[in-house]
């Protein structure tokens, strides 16, 4: 009788969905982190030792400290679209493929950034807060007086699928003009479909209403928006981050809300989340979200499920199939 063909040995770094484990252990020999623990980088780099790939969450720094203790390690795959925990140069030294999890997310994603502007602009949570606490006592006309959203002007930084998206309702569904600033113009016929315009960023923090940013986290897009930049917005302006923690200089916009220089923020990512800056803690015109924008059962389990695939191409078909989110396809073709 042959032996049994050894099975891939992967490791899941955080507790994930039964249907997802479930589907991993058809293909490979799973190590879980089910307690979903917070594993040191010693914990991390243990476990991964002898393993040839990982699914990840986007929290977990893959650099050349951590590659040099994993030698057979071929593969991490993110559950996130966002792969800024990647130290892409190192991964594709050592041969390893980063994989992320696109596309699924992005109406979800979009739907949130839109919460999170209306939530903003129309002041939900600060006046829920006085609601809750107790002090609605009278009413009074300018009671919460917040932005208009309809037919104001939207200001995206970073026009990707999501920012598409984003553009697209606010066209369509708030009559919204929509602005962009991004690397690249789109093409006309992308623009015209998110009825949006490019301009300079410079423009867009003068003209824009709304501020919504959507730029994938970067050495090149660190503080993309800083004191400088705030203080080019309108006094009436507010500010959406859905992208990365690290795109806004969060103690320049804690200064700038405290001293209304913008009227109000909305974040749902933090420089060095989970904690939060206690000046954001405490300033009442910004609603605070712990990274949630994607958070939907339905859409969380189909970005799981994408990586699981990439996981199932790669070490399962190896060669044969062309990953299908590579990004650092170099790995791949060199592999
Ligand atoms: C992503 O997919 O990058 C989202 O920010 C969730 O982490």
């Amino acid at each position: 009788m042959s032996a049994p063909a050894t099975r891939p040995r992967i490791l899941v770094t955080r507790a994930i969905f039964p249907e997802v484990a479930a589907r991993l252990s058809e293909h490979f020999d799973v190590e879980s982190n089910t307690a979903d623990d917070d594993w040191s980088r010693d914990a991390l780099r243990r476990r991964l030792r002898d393993k040839q790939g990982a699914l990840t969450f986007g929290l977990e720094r893959i650099d050349t400290d951590l590659l040099a203790q994993c030698p057979q390690l071929r593969i991490c795959a993110n559950m996130t679209v966002g792969y800024n925990n990647f130290d892409l140069d190192a991964m594709t030294v050592c041969g390893v493929l980063g994989t992320n999890a696109p596309d699924v997310l992005t109406e979800t994603t979009a739907d949130f950034g839109f919460a999170l502007l209306m939530a903003t602009a129309r002041r939900v949570t600060e006046s829920e807060h006085f609601l809750r606490a107790g002090k609605w006592t009278r009413w009074n006309y300018q009671m919460f007086s917040g932005a208009e959203v309809h037919g104001s002007t939207l200001g995206i930084i970073g026009m990707g699928r999501i920012g598409q998206a984003i553009a697209r309702r606010a066209a369509f569904g708030f009559g919204m003009r929509v602005i962009y600033h991004n690397r690249s113009q789109l093409d006309a016929a992308t623009e015209a479909a998110c009825r949006a315009s490019y301009v300079s960023k410079h423009e867009l923090l003068q003209t824009a209403d709304h501020v919504m940013l959507v730029v994938p986290y970067s050495a090149a897009s660190h503080h993309t928006i800083g004191a400088a930049e705030l203080a080019l917005m309108k006094p009436t302006a507010t500010l959406i981050n859905i992208a990365r923690g690290g795109i806004v200089d969060d103690a320049a916009l804690a200064t700038a809300l405290r001293d209304k220089r913008i009227a109000a923020a909305g974040l749902d990512v933090f420089e060095g989340e989970p904690t939060v800056s206690p000046d954001l803690l405490t300033v009442p015109n910004v609603v605070l979200t712990p990274h949630i924008a994607s958070a939907t059962a339905g859409t969380r389990r189909a970005m799981a499920m994408l990586a699981v695939d990439n996981l199932i191409g790669y070490l399962v078909h190896g060669k044969a199939v062309t990953p299908l989110n590579a990004v650092n396809p170099t790995a791949w073709v060199a592999a």
